[in-house]
């Protein structure tokens, strides 16, 4: 019987040591969060001391993001009531157990240790580790007036690698950067706060080693207002054989390798699959926009009158417009015909269902993997060309579609194209969005609206951006 009390002997000193520091460590924090914004003067007596006192409390921690402390604290309260039920519950098992002597089970070695490291340390650690990733604001210590006293949002995130991410990071030596700047902040989209539990899922992982085939995960996030989402530190996998990919003379009109393609989050597998034919092909708008030889015949056959035809649009303005952007799902197919013209047209795409961004890369023109949510990457008045098309339609918030249309106007350049190309909604909706099209007071080159159904309708437009020197 004197070797089976070993591990058991040690193991109700070890329990009961643990208990003791579980109780200790909350006494601790209990007190280190009240000293922390206590002990700066709330107890003082004198009347004068606790105003001016107060005065500190209230500037120094003017940005602090208490409730993020009161959740981390919280947090870690938890883990720790939790670390003691468990402790607790098992001592109370092997009570009974060591009673009815029957069922009695003899811990061994490693089970005692897998039991440690599994149930004790790591909750410990962590619970540790959240305690520690608390960032206090340093009062009145050297800090410029004014200036913030953490970085944003510092104290909501728990995984070291998004704090290391959104922690602002000061040039070495003082140098000012390129952009004449003291200190570069990576940005979040600010509503990665309420995908708090998806972006600590993204952002956990090895540095410098494989990132998991998420991809999916991120444009989750995205789609939810966290864009910009944070840079990562891990190599993005690619399909196992990658392909040369085919010169541009046949990419542009070729259906891509299949093997260029990471298909492992997409309900097909391969490009034939993606037919408009096959009712589980994953996506629903633009169906039939993986099969070349129907996409062969946009905007150069005529099918009724609210599709203009890229002739006619670009013989509006002779030779001027060559470089654009294309707002629209599907597959780059206006690019590659505006690349016969000699037009430079940028995809914006996501990857809602199908490899949009891969095949449009394949084909040899421009992804540009957006969304709806950020003011586009490019300069005020730069742009010849805006296409839009199956993108904008009936569903759009009015106010939401504002601020895009104004984005629009923002990069459009004066005499520059806006073709909006069969935009369709409710027919009682169509009123509200006319204004929204003619609030700009575009010249209208052209100006088409067609019934698509009974209640729905299509508007199509050809509108060009009047001069503004002002
Ligand atoms: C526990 O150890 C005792 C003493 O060596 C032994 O008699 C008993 O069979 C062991 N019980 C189990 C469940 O392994
Ligand atoms: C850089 O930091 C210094 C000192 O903190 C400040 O005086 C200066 O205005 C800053 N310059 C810029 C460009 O932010
Ligand atoms: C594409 O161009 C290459 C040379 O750049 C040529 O060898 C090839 O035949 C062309 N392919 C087609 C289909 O025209
Ligand atoms: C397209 O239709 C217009 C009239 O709607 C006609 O003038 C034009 O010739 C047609 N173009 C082609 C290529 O069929
Ligand atoms: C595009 O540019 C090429 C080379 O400069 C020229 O040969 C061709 O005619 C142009 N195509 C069009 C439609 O202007």
């Amino acid at each position: 019987m004197e070797w089976m009390c070993i591990p058991r002997c040690k193991f109700y000193r070890i329990i009961a040591t643990l208990q003791i520091i579980t109780g200790i460590f909350v006494v601790l924090i209990s007190v280190a969060s009240l000293h922390r914004f206590y002990s700066v003067g709330y107890f003082l007596n004198s009347d004068e001391d606790t105003c001016q006192k107060f005065h500190t409390i209230k500037d120094s921690y003017a940005d602090f993001d208490l409730k993020a402390l009161n959740d981390r604290v919280e947090e870690v309260l938890v883990q720790i009531s939790q670390l003691q039920n468990k402790l607790e519950s098992t001592i109370h098992k092997m009570d009974k157990e060591k009673k009815s002597k029957t069922a009695s089970k003899n811990i061994t070695q490693s089970e005692f240790k897998i039991f440690l490291e599994e149930e004790v340390i790591q909750p410990l650690y962590s619970a540790h580790i959240a305690l520690r990733l608390i960032r206090f604001p340093n009062p009145g210590a050297g800090r410029a007036p004014g200036s913030p006293v953490e970085d944003p949002l510092i104290n909501f995130f728990t995984v070291e690698e998004t704090r290391k991410y959104i922690t602002g990071k000061g040039n070495r030596n003082g140098k000012l950067s390129i952009h004449g700047m003291n200190k570069t902040y990576n940005t979040i989209g600010h509503a990665c706060v309420l995908m708090r539990k998806e972006l600590e899922e993204y952002m956990n992982y090895e540095v410098g080693s494989y990132c998991r085939d998420d991809w999916d995960l991120a444009q989750k996030l995205m789609l939810g207002g966290c864009d910009p989402l944070p840079r990562r530190r891990c190599l993005a996998r690619a399909s196992q054989l990658y392909q040369r990919p085919l010169p541009i003379n046949e990419s542009l009109w070729t259906m891509p390798d299949n093997r260029n393609v990471r298909w492992s989050n997409y309900q097909c597998r391969d490009f034939n699959c993606l037919s408009s034919k096959n009712p589980r092909r994953g996506f629903s708008k633009c169906t039939g926009c993986f099969e070349l030889e129907k996409e062969q015949l946009k905007w150069v056959t005529n099918t009724s009158a609210a599709d203009f035809l890229i002739s006619d649009v670009l013989a509006v303005k002779p030779g001027e417009i060559r470089i654009g952007l294309d707002i629209s799902v599907g597959t780059g197919t206006f690019a590659a015909r505006m690349k016969e013209w000699n037009v430079t047209v940028v995809s914006a795409s996501l990857n809602v269902g199908a490899p949009f961004s891969e095949m449009i890369a394949l084909r040899g023109l421009i992804p540009l993997y957006t969304t709806l949510t950020q003011r586009l990457p490019f300069f005020d008045n730069t742009m010849d060309l805006i296409h839009t098309s199956v993108f904008l339609d009936g569903w759009i918030n009015l106010q939401l579609l504002d601020f895009i249309l104004f984005d629009w106007d923002r990069v459009l350049r004066p005499g520059g194209l806006l073709w909006v190309d069969k935009f369709f909604c409710n027919r009682r909706d169509l009123d509200d969005y006319m204004y929204m099209f003619q609030q700009f007071r575009y010249k209208k080159h052209k100006w088409v609206v067609s019934f698509k159904s009974k209640d729905e309708v299509y508007l199509s437009a050809l509108l060009e951006k009047p001069p503004r020197s002002l």
